[in-house]
């Protein structure tokens, strides 16, 4: 009678149902994105810094579609700088993206191309828009689990490789307990 049940569901921090992917981030997998290394070197590699689950209800790339999706960052810092995601600017450059916090404390770090660096807060109930051609970071500045969640065009794409080369031109530290772009 052309009534059905979604195919997806949010329940604890995650996306389960049919067309979800998910992906888990090591320490091990963010080598030279903290900026003390001696403290990257110190720490175990195989820590789970983030856990991203991905509703991909279209093929990658499909116009006009939507992904989804809720990141889980642990707490944390490396040296005194927060732990956070990698970090990217889209393939398809010009495609924007919302963010909303769901649970804990965080900053959303975002970078143009001029690579002017700036954040906002992200608590339960922000919601961040994300221009097109900014990149884009999450940093837990919390004690506890930072959840956040994501939409973005089907057809944005990941860039990871300009960040990886060139980072961010700031970095989110814990200066005597104030989270400080520096
Ligand atoms: O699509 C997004 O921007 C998010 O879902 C991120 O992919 C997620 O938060 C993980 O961050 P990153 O992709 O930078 O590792
Ligand atoms: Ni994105």
């Amino acid at each position: 009678d052309n009534i059905y049940v979604p195919e997806v569901f949010f329940t604890n921090n995650c996306l389960t149902g049919e067309n979800v992917v998910k992906s888990t981030r090591l320490l091990g997998d963010l080598d030279g994105v903290f900026q003390d290394k001696d403290a990257f070197e110190q720490m175990d590699r195989d820590r789970i810094i983030y856990q991203v689950s991905s509703f991909l209800p279209v093929v990658e790339n499909t116009p006009g579609g939507l992904f989804m999706g809720i990141t889980l960052l642990y707490p944390g810092k490396v040296g005194q700088e927060f732990f956070m995601t990698k970090g990217h600017f889209h393939t398809n450059s010009n495609r924007a993206e919302f963010y909303w916090g769901v649970e804990g404390e965080g900053m959303l770090i975002l970078m143009d191309e001029q690579r002017n660096v700036w954040a906002e807060r992200m608590f339960p109930g922000s919601l961040h828009y994300i221009p097109g051609k900014v990149a884009h970071r999450v940093a837990n500045i919390g004690y506890q689990k930072l959840v956040f969640s994501a939409c973005w065009p089907s057809d944005a794409g990941h860039d990871y490789a300009t960040i990886a080369a060139e980072g961010f031109a700031r970095s989110l530290m814990d200066v005597n307990g104030v989270p400080t772009l520096l």
